[in-house]
């Protein structure tokens, strides 16, 4: 029979274990691969979508970060409120224009997480779908309450708003689930100044690399950097994993002063790192470069440590 110390760590063992359950349902989201055949066509029409320099906007590349986590605010907290408010005698008013301005609000996060959902990997994708049926349920409940309560039908609109916040509260579940879980949105290069000690790094000598073409090296044990030699001589070295997804920017084309990631395309400038356009939302971590008295190129990052 247990005891006192063991029968606690027991019981945190079993939570524990439930807490795992939960994961690993949210986990299995990414490996339903009946959705495939849907999230194929949506994400190419997605991609196909003549949106110009609105789709960085809805990506939040002028902001740093996707833009989507922070249009949901507004339709979660309006739903929310109302939600309290129907719960309160005499607050009707409020909680119908709350309803109202969260659904109206909800157009724009939609419109946001698509784009960003549209260059995700494959199990981002299959999760994201599921985020997003959920969500649409959410939008179409909030919308059949709002009608209900612009007809009268208080009751009705009230049972509407409750049901459709529980089908968002699922979708910010597994979008949570997809943001930190699956790292759909953060900033890949992130990482990069705490994987290198400060100082100098040793490369080769400019002139053994190329005019124009990015070559891949690799400073300590870890991190891999970009090293282009520009037509004026200039060596330019970036990260070379892509803030966006990792892709190799080594692969990438290198024009007019930019690299090209060749998995989404995103544009980043040589002598800074700069993200001139997505679906990157962060700059590529640019190293200060220095010629030592035998012709050896060193690179260090102002930044790490
Ligand atoms: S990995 Fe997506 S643009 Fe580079």
């Amino acid at each position: 029979m247990m005891r006192g110390p063991a029968r606690a760590v027991h019981a945190a063992c079993a939570a524990d274990k439930r807490c795992s359950s939960l994961a690993g349902a949210l986990d299995a989201l990414g490996e339903i691969k009946a959705l495939d055949p849907v999230a194929g066509p949506v994400g190419r029409a997605v991609r196909g979508l003549p949106l110009g320099p609105v789709r960085d906007v809805l990506r939040g590349r002028w902001l740093g970060h996707p833009l989507h986590p922070v249009l949901v605010q507004m339709p979660i907290g309006s739903w929310t409120s109302a939600a309290v408010l129907d719960a309160v005698p005499g607050a009707q008013r409020g909680a119908n224009l709350l309803v109202a301005v969260g659904t109206v609000a909800a157009v724009p996060a939609v419109f946001a997480g698509w784009v960003d959902w549209a260059d995700q990997y494959p199990h981002q994708q299959r999760t994201g779908l599921v985020h997003a049926v959920s969500n649409a349920l959410a939008v179409g409940l909030y919308a059949g309450s709002w009608t209900a309560r612009a007809r009268g039908r208080q009751c009705l609109g009230r049972a509407l708003g409750f049901a459709g916040l529980t089908a968002a509260s699922v979708g910010g579940l597994i979008g949570g689930h997809l943001a930190y879980r699956q790292s759909a949105g953060p900033n890949k290069a992130e990482p990069v100044p705490h994987l290198l000690k400060p100082g100098w790094y040793a490369l080769g000598r400019p002139e053994e690399y190329p005019e124009g073409q990015g070559v891949r090296e690799v400073l300590g044990d870890e991190v891999p950097v970009l090293v282009v030699r520009e037509a004026g001589g200039e060596v330019r070295v970036l990260a070379e994993r892509c803030s966006h997804l990792s892709g190799p920017l080594s692969q990438g084309e290198i024009a007019e002063g930019c690299v090209t990631c060749p998995w989404h395309g995103s544009v980043f400038r040589l002598s800074d790192g700069w993200n001139v356009r997505g679906p990157a939302t962060a700059p590529q971590p640019s190293f200060e470069t220095r010629l030592r008295e035998d012709g050896v190129l060193e690179v260090r990052l102002p930044e790490a440590g």
